[in-house]
């Protein structure tokens, strides 16, 4: 699986110009998911091409509608074909504030709706040079995706983005990501069990790009990537595609 995170860059034309260039030049294996978070502004134009990239929103609120405003629903998401959000990304967390509990919501709002969920999660530089990371990843995983029934979690994806590599360029090392994501495969088998486990997509993300992500895709429980700045060209990201598994 991959995915790109667009974050708040590019205009429609740009946009639209990205967007054709990966329906020509992204492998098409059957096997291979992607999905594009695109800004929610270019989601109108992006949902008339009728391809097998899903589409993604970058963010949405937790409520089915009313005095929220600035904010966008699941639902209206959902009417330009949204396929798959975001969630729990350290910039919302950092920058907006969200909560471990609305991260929750958000999380049961998605699947609710049939919407599937990837679920972002990553420690700090401190919160790693204290050696405490691994605890605290478990912790973001139970405080807001654990919960969920085992048929859901089937629906959602987990990234980690250890917030030091995050547009930073400094990638973690291939032991860092695979302990980590060992970690967090033992984490779902422990919640659920071995055979989920083993279905649950583990992304990693943080300064991902067509020169480390040979790497980086052949750590044993990496599945794929998130990928921020180097989505932003067609053909980084194609590179970057044609290394996956
Ligand atoms: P980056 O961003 O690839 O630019 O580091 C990844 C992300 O934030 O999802």
């Amino acid at each position: 699986m991959l995915a790109a995170n667009w974050k708040m860059n590019l205009n429609l034309h740009e946009a639209s110009e990205l967007f054709d260039g990966f329906l020509e030049t992204l492998p098409a294996q059957e096997s291979n998911r992607y999905v594009i978070f695109a800004p929610y502004v270019f989601l109108p134009q992006l949902s008339l091409y009728n391809s097998s990239i899903e589409l993604g929103a970058q963010n949405f609120y937790p409520a089915e509608k009313g005095a929220y405003t600035g904010e966008i629903s699941i639902s209206q998401l959902k009417e330009l074909h949204v396929k798959a959000v975001l969630i729990g990304h350290s910039e919302r967390r950092i920058h907006f504030s969200e909560s471990n509990e609305l991260i929750k919501q958000k999380v049961d709002c998605a699947l609710a709706h049939e919407v599937k969920v990837v679920f972002c999660c990553g420690e700090s530089l401190e919160i790693r040079d204290s050696n405490e990371h691994l605890h605290f990843i478990n912790e973001q995983l139970k405080d807001s995706l654990f919960h969920v029934s085992k048929e859901n979690i089937l629906n959602c994806s987990i990234a980690y983005e250890p917030i030091w590599a995050i547009g930073t360029g400094r990638t973690a090392s291939c032991e860092q990501i695979e302990e980590m994501h060992s970690s967090i495969r033992s984490s779902i088998a422990n919640q659920y069990d071995q055979t989920t486990a083993q279905s649950v997509a583990i992304l990693y993300g943080g300064s991902c790009n067509s020169k480390n992500a040979k790497d980086i895709f052949s750590c044993p429980n990496v599945d794929g990537g998130l990928i921020g700045g180097a989505s932003l060209t067609t053909e980084e990201f194609s590179l970057i595609a044609h290394q996956l598994n």
